[in-house]
């Protein structure tokens, strides 16, 4: 089966940008739970500085940088305290300081409550909603209001300037707006959900769906991925919240607060540092083949993720299996390489992923290969941007295969690090990539006979097809990148806080009539 373009949705989005923080005369606050950079141990009592490979960073980076802000965020190197100022800051990077990086310190206690608790055990599978059951214990919440209030109350003490512009990221933080908008009423604040929104009736589950919801509102301006993220909260507004939602505009009128939600999919740098030094093509093609101990002309289709339940990884060996069940002359000369970086390893459903992949691997690796030869490589290990970038450059196909994602930047990175013009991405059509990148084999990652079907098309298809998809997805990662993510959002929230200046309206108004935040009472 020959998987056609599809139809292209999703992806009118203005290029140019009509104005940019240049004309915001106050500074950054940026609040994200990973730092940037974390200091580990080193040796002989010296402190080693670690950068984030997170594709935030590079996205925030710049910003920050141009306006001398503060990156809010959780210390949690193992140096991290040893490497501040007296108030908990340090200036970075590292020899050419360009912002500050404030640290929160959570106890133990509460960064297992907030973060492993829940958002990693019960918002994260409510959102992805991939046949986890997310917890929600009474503890967990009132450890993740704790935190957010923590972090909260940093932003208000790094902020500098009469308003500064607030960029609170994720799903870490959906109370934080709140309880910000109370210490900084004028400030523009903007709020970008990078996971899935569910659906009203999976929004249910959450004990504290209200909650979160009014946590969001206090922002002017609330980022999803997607068109069907957009509608999912709007819906789930119209379900939970006394508010009046405007689904031309999208926009929603809540305690004498108007909130714009914008859909602006996520990008990466294409001329990123790993991008600058990285060997030819046929270098890192050659590199790897030696590595696998395959012969040169090899056939080598990569997966990078991190070890998450919600990325398919079971479902693409799986895939592999049935594409070697029905190409004899494929073992031998095909290899799957698949990099699973260790995360949240201490939860159950995280543990039971694993065990479930490396059964598979085994059985697969047992089925078709020889005592020299193994088709599935499953790497567990932390690779840095420059092994990455490397792997991309190697690969005949990037297969992402997850179940649902919010938007994934491993496929997009793969597209940008192919300067050559060939390759093949296979992508789940369940991921918020796939609304943009339509040039690529799309997929249903559960259908395991499609994803062998897609596997072969990939493996199969000839230099020009190659070439013709992969100049379309180029196109797109180098459009809609990161920094124009940024500026985009920036643009939108900033012009919403004038529209909010020029109309006089309050920010910190009443509850409608029989609505309570629960949390205020009983946490
Ligand atoms: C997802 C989230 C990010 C998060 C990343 C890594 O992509 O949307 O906010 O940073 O996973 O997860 P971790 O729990 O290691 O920060």
């Amino acid at each position: 089966m020959f998987i056609p373009f599809r139809r292209r949705i999703n992806t009118q989005f203005p290029r140019a940008l009509a104005s940019s923080t240049a004309d915001w005369p106050d500074g950054i606050v940026v609040l994200a739970n990973r730092a940037p950079v974390r200091h580990e141990d080193g040796t002989k009592k010296t402190i080693r500085t670690v950068r984030s490979a997170s594709g935030l960073v590079t996205a925030l980076e710049p910003l920050i940088e141009r306006k001398g802000g503060v990156w809010v965020a959780h210390g949690a190197g193992a140096a991290d305290k040893r490497a501040v100022d007296s108030r908990d800051g340090v200036r970075v990077p590292a020899g050419k300081p360009r912002y500050r990086l404030r640290y929160v310190w959570l106890d133990d206690a509460t960064h297992r409550g907030y973060y492993f608790g829940f958002a990693n055990e019960g918002l994260w599978p409510l959102c992805h909603d991939v046949n986890v059951t997310p917890q929600f214990r009474d503890d967990d919440f009132a450890m993740y209001h704790a935190a957010n209030e923590q972090f909260a109350a940093a932003v208000a003490d790094e902020a500098r300037g009469r308003h500064p512009l607030v960029l609170v990221q994720d799903y870490h933080f959906a109370l934080a707006p709140r309880m910000i908008r109370r210490t900084m009423p004028a400030s523009p604040i903007l709020t970008f959900w990078h996971i899935p929104w569910p659906r009203p009736r999976t929004l249910r589950a959450c004990p504290w769906a209200f909650e979160l919801l009014d946590g969001l509102l206090a922002s002017d301006v609330i980022g999803v991925q997607t068109d069907e993220d957009r509608f999912n909260f709007l819906a789930c507004i119209e379900s939970f919240v006394d508010a009046q939602v405007d689904y031309t505009m999208h926009t929603v009128r809540y305690r004498d607060h108007r909130t714009a939600v914008r859909v602006c999919p996520v990008g990466v740098d294409p001329a990123n540092h790993a991008a600058r030094s990285a060997p030819p093509v046929h270098v890192c093609r050659a590199m790897l083949r030696r590595d696998l101990s395959v012969a040169d002309h090899a056939l080598v289709g990569i997966g990078i993720d991190r070890l998450d339940y919600t990325k398919g990884i079971q479902q693409k060996f799986l895939a592999v299996e049935r594409l070697l069940e029905r190409h004899p002359d494929l073992p031998g000369r095909f290899v799957f390489l698949q990099v699973a970086e260790p995360s949240r390893d201490c939860l159950p459903a995280y543990q039971q992923a694993r065990e479930e992949i490396v059964a598979t691997r085994d059985r697969v690796n047992a089925r078709f290969g020889t005592a020299t030869y193994q088709p599935i490589h499953l790497r567990e290990h932390h690779h840095d941007a420059a092994d990455v970038y490397a792997l991309y450059r190697a690969a005949d196909f990037c297969f992402v295969g997850s179940l649902h994602d919010g938007m994934n930047l491993v496929a997009k990175e793969f597209v940008a690090a192919r300067t050559d013009e060939q390759g093949v991405l296979v992508l789940s059509e369940t991921a918020g990539a796939a609304h943009q990148l339509r040039a690529a084999l799309l997929v249903n990652p559960r259908a395991i006979d499609q994803s062998a079907n897609a596997l072969a098309q990939a493996i199969a298809m000839s230099t020009a097809e190659q070439m013709k998809r992969m100049r379309l997805l180029r196109a797109n990662v180098t459009t809609y990148d990161a920094r124009w993510w940024a500026e985009h959002l920036v643009t939108e929230t900033l012009g919403m806080c004038r529209h909010r200046q020029t109309a006089g309206t309050t920010h910190l108004g009443q509850l409608p009539s029989g609505q309570q935040v629960i949390w205020s009472l009983g946490h």
